[in-house]
């Protein structure tokens, strides 16, 4: 008869619990970490091994490295990290460097020995689920990559496409704005081809569906983001998304939101890249217009059909850092604080919490561990703050995150019928932006500002908030209590343009804030 330990119990209940999927619902509610393995943790721990970013050659991360790094992660509040594509890649070292990104596949069905081993892989996601934490990984169907230049393409290299007949015919992409072209031709250089799969055959979207559905139950991944997903015919996505079974989150990486809110009819989200540029545009300066943000967090919500699936972010590996446009450490701690409290899956990529400065690819794409993982860095507070306030608020209000207004005379419908749904704007002027999220005094009421540093003292007072009068509120960077006067207004003191977090004192128990 087989006896089993408490030890061997909660094992097999971790198995379990890895082997249920994650759905949207699920995923709602996390905030994710995003890494390039290479470029976030060896697994030697190294502080000092040299990594210049600009060469775009490995350095040296691993998963294994990750593991032992979690606890960094996990204390800045992440429930969940996004790794680069884990297939095996190209081997050269190019012009354009090595696939280190992982960007460049040429064989899907091993994994990438630079990172480490499957078992290793594996590892991390079991670590990742004893933490309650989720596994995203990125996946990349439009395309494998061959050392070469355009359609000059040794086909057998790849696996399982090995011949010529799974792709489409070579042409470039010259025109991003013809979208059969996008979704056609070839992405890639004269160093680097990027041989565009035929994803209109039904013959390669099995085998992507055979695929993916084996990784995801092989590996025990929560979710994926999905790169190049204009690159791919609309109707490819909703076969494969069924087929992974788990939260999808895709690239379109266009700033028009009426061209990429559609993609979320076929997929569970997409990266909120409308939202983006007004955004940095908002923070990266004084002068950054916050009318422009604040129409844009309607316009996406009334656009995409549920943004609390979006993926909201204001730094990734594509774009230039924010401190490569300004080292104001009080603009960065504002654009920080929107990524986390508006509407949307937060996501921030390693090196935000360092204030790393790189600009354009490659040299955005700096080693985290020449950071120390410092835990005392002003971002890395200031994440963890936020963080904490976010999950505070989740688990204090069941739909914190998904609150909608509800018609008085249609109280069961749950449609978007109001821009008071979800995360809305409640007052901005030349400088600020206050926004509300929640409900039935659980909400919090983010306040953020361009001023920078330098912005003098001041009293914003507020309306709006939705707080009943004589509530008393903390605004949690500073821990200074509140009482919401009579008309329900808020005087918020403001100071060096950092942002405020307004959240009723009563509920901040079980939280680190301000305890
Ligand atoms: C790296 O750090 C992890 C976690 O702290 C530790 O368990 C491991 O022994 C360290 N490895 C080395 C080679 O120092
Ligand atoms: C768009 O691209 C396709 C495929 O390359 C081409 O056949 C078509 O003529 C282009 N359309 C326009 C309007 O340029
Ligand atoms: C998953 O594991 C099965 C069984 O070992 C294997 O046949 C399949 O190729 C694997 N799929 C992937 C994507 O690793
Ligand atoms: C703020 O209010 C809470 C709840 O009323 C109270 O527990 C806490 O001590 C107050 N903090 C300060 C700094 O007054």
């Amino acid at each position: 008869m087989l006896t089993m330990s408490p030890w061997y119990l909660s094992w097999l209940l971790s198995l379990t619990s890895s082997a249920l999927a994650a759905s949207p619902a699920d995923w709602r509610t996390q905030s994710i970490y995003f890494m390039l393995t290479d470029r976030f943790a060896r697994a030697d721990n190294s502080t000092t091994a040299s990594c210049d970013a600009s060469q775009g050659v490995y350095c040296g991360g691993t998963w294994q490295g990750i593991i032992n790094h979690l606890d960094y992660i996990q204390n800045m509040g992440f429930t969940a990290i996004w790794i680069t594509p884990v297939t095996e890649q190209l081997p050269q070292d190019t012009a354009d460097g090595e696939a280190y990104h992982g960007y460049w596949q040429q064989d899907i069905y091993s994994i990438n020995s630079n990172y480490g081993t499957a078992d290793d892989l594996k590892s991390l996601a079991s670590a990742l689920h004893d933490r309650n934490m989720y596994l995203m990984v990125d996946v990349v169907t439009n395309h494998m990559g061959y050392a070469g230049a355009g359609d000059d393409v040794d086909y057998s290299v790849f696996n399982p496409f090995n011949s010529e007949d799974y792709f489409h015919s070579y042409c470039e992409i010259t025109d991003y704005d013809n979208l059969t072209m996008v979704e056609q031709c070839w992405e890639g250089d004269t160093i680097v081809s990027l041989p565009d799969l035929d994803t209109e055959s039904e013959t390669v979207q099995t085998m992507w569906n055979d695929w993916i559905t084996g990784l995801v139950s092989n590996y025990s991944i929560d979710g994926l983001r999905i790169d190049s997903v204009l690159e791919v015919q609309k109707d490819f996505w909703s076969g494969f998304e069924s087929a992974a079974g788990v939260y999808c989150v895709g690239e379109v990486d266009n700033g028009d939101a009426s061209l990429v809110c559609p993609y979320q009819d076929v997929m569970d989200g997409v990266l909120d890249y409308p939202m983006y540029y007004p955004l940095l545009r908002a923070f990266e300066s004084s002068s950054g217009s916050i009318s422009d943000l604040y129409n844009m967090i309607n316009t996406v919500k009334s656009d995409c059909s549920d943004s609390t699936l979006l993926g909201t972010f204001v730094e990734n590996h594509d774009n230039p850092r924010f401190a490569s446009y300004t080292d104001d450490m009080s603009l960065a701690k504002n654009a920080a604080t929107f990524t986390i409290m508006s509407d949307g899956i937060p996501i921030i990529y390693a090196g935000q919490e360092q204030h790393y400065s790189g600009s354009s690819v490659p040299s955005n794409r700096e080693a985290v561990w020449l950071s120390g993982y410092d835990t005392t860095s002003e971002l890395y507070q200031l994440i963890a703050q936020v963080n904490a306030v976010r999950n505070q608020a989740i688990y204090a209000a069941d739909d914190y995150i998904t609150y909608k207004v509800h018609s008085p005379q249609f109280p069961d419908l749950q449609v978007l019928i109001s821009n008071k749904d979800q995360n809305y704007p409640i007052y901005q002027d030349d400088n600020t932006l206050a926004m509300r999220k929640g409900y039935d005094g659980s909400q919090t009421i983010t306040i953020l500002s361009n001023l920078g540093t330098s912005g003098s003292e001041y009293t914003l007072s507020l309306s709006g908030t939705g707080y009943d009068s004589e509530t008393i509120v903390t605004e949690i960077f500073t821990c200074t209590n509140i009482t919401v006067d009579g008309s329900g207004d808020v005087s918020v003191p403001m100071n060096g343009g950092e942002p405020r977090i307004l959240y009723p004192s009563s509920k901040l128990s079980g939280s680190t804030l301000c305890s």
